[in-house]
């Protein structure tokens, strides 16, 4: 089977190299000449773990290949996904122009039967708005009785875990309008589920949905919790205890239940946006969602306000040390990264940044450029600072060195986002701790 995927970003190269460990013969196409040349030389432009083997021995066994140019690809292909980008625009909707862009030149250069694929996140009815585009194009072509059919592949993968998540999925939702095309998508995915198949096929308008509707629940969860350990906080409860308390009940679980400074990444922020605004578009207000921004928005401010709340205002000329800048662990991706909302807070406020990520300082740097100190080691990044601030969990901050730390800070606040340290062993180290939700 030959598929394409358009986009090499998180999305395509990750699917790219699943499939094709699969068997899948793959071509990743992408508009940035740097990034193919890059990838056909074993340069991984993102940190994932696990991604780099699966790119190397697929393109070295020729299953998975690299090009710009999509045109002279695509007539060999039985299935073409779209996993380019869908960030927001100025007004908070899903920007279509890439998704648009890529089906515009299938559009223009399809000869044979095609199953297109909306591997983006994309608002409801955008595969059939492409499916639309493409027709009128054949047409115009003199191609009218070409065979096109569009399906939806919404992507739940996780950046940090995407290769695992990918190969092992909790299940594929795949939205078909033919049986060749639910034909197709069965045999592609097979391999992944060859003891249990749990590929949900449904309609192309609800598939769109239910990638938007999943982040929404994530994220609703997370904003839920933030709320309640900030009522925590103000009236004596510990958000730890109560976690565990809600989280062993079946009907709500364990996971996403995690207090911290905000959800930030890639998707969350802007799908949350976009389906606020696809509400308004369609004249239902998205009142829930509305809230969860609110929340979201309010507690990406929170690290700087408790920071600033312990020195009493008096924070000019102040060094703060950050451990961590990406979203989450895992991952270089900065992209509405709550550290970015803390450091831009701290900075116009007067006070220096000495920051450490093991994974992000690169990215890092396209966003803060040389307005921090970018730290070699965690340690560095501590050196002669008033305040430690912790946005991101990474698993090397979890036992740090408290003696150390202790001889090179100059004031001894821990304001900890993700709720990783324990107050008492911290105040047994001469450390004033400051977590989510917590007295
Ligand atoms: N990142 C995630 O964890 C994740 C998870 C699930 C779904 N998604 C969704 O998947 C989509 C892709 O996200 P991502 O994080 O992989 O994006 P990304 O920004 O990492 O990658 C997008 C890639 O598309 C390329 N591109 C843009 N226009 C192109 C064109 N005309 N032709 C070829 N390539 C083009 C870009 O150069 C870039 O390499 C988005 O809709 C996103 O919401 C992302």
């Amino acid at each position: 089977m030959r598929i394409a995927i358009v986009g090499t970003g998180y999305v395509g190269l990750v699917s790219g190299a699943c499939f094709a460990e699969m068997g899948v013969d793959v071509t990743c196409v992408d508009i940035d000449s740097a990034k193919i040349e890059g990838l056909k030389k074993g340069i991984i432009p993102i940190y994932e773990p696990g991604l780099k083997n699966i790119v190397v021995r697929n393109y070295e066994a020729e299953r998975l290949h690299f090009t710009t140019d999509l045109p002279s690809v695509l007539n060999e292909m039985e299935i073409v996904f779209i996993a380019v980008g869908t960030p927001s625009d100025k007004d908070g909707n899903a920007d279509l122009s890439y998704v648009m862009t890529v089906a515009g030149t299938i559009a223009d250069h399809v000869t044979k039967p095609l199953l297109i694929v909306t591997k983006s996140t994309v608002p409801v009815g955008t595969s059939h708005r492409i499916l639309e585009m493409v027709k009128k194009r054949l047409t115009e072509r003199g191609l009218p009785d070409l065979r096109i059919d569009v399906a939806s592949n919404p992507e739940f993968l996780k950046e940090g875990a995407a290769v695992n998540d990918f190969m092992s999925p909790d299940r594929v939702v795949v939205g078909v309008e033919s049986q060749e095309a639910e034909d197709l998508m069965t045999k592609l995915y097979r391999p992944f589920l060859l003891n249990n198949f749990r590929v949900i096929f449904m309609d192309i308008l609800s598939s769109e949905m239910t990638k938007y509707a999943s982040n929404a629940m994530l994220a609703t969860r997370i904003s839920f919790m933030n709320d309640i350990a900030n009522l925590c906080e103000v009236v004596g409860a510990d958000v730890n205890a109560v976690r565990r308390g809600m989280g062993s009940d079946s009907r709500i679980g364990r996971s996403f239940l995690y207090p911290g400074c905000g959800y930030g990444g890639s998707c969350f922020p802007k799908d949350i946006r976009a389906i606020i605004r696809e509400g308004e578009d369609a004249g239902y207000e998205m009142k829930v969602l509305k809230a969860v921004e609110e929340v979201n928005n309010n507690q990406k401010t929170v690290l700087f306000r408790k920071f600033r709340r312990w020195f009493r205002g008096d924070i000019k000329g102040r060094t703060v040390a950050v451990w961590g800048l990406s979203f989450k662990p895992e991952t270089d991706d900065m992209r509405d990264a709550p550290s970015l909302t803390l450091i831009e807070s701290l900075l116009e406020a007067g006070v220096a940044v000495r920051a450490y990520d093991p994974a992000a300082m690169t990215e890092a740097r396209i966003y803060l450029n040389d307005k921090i100190y970018y730290a070699a080691d965690i340690y560095d990044a501590a050196h002669g600072a008033d305040a430690l601030i912790v946005p991101t969990e990474w698993k090397e901050f979890r036992m740090p060195d408290w003696k150390k730390l202790k001889s090179i800070m100059h004031h001894h606040l821990v304001i900890d986002g993700r709720n990783i340290y324990n107050s008492e062993e911290l105040a047994t180290h001469g450390f004033d701790y400051h977590g989510i939700g917590q007295r």
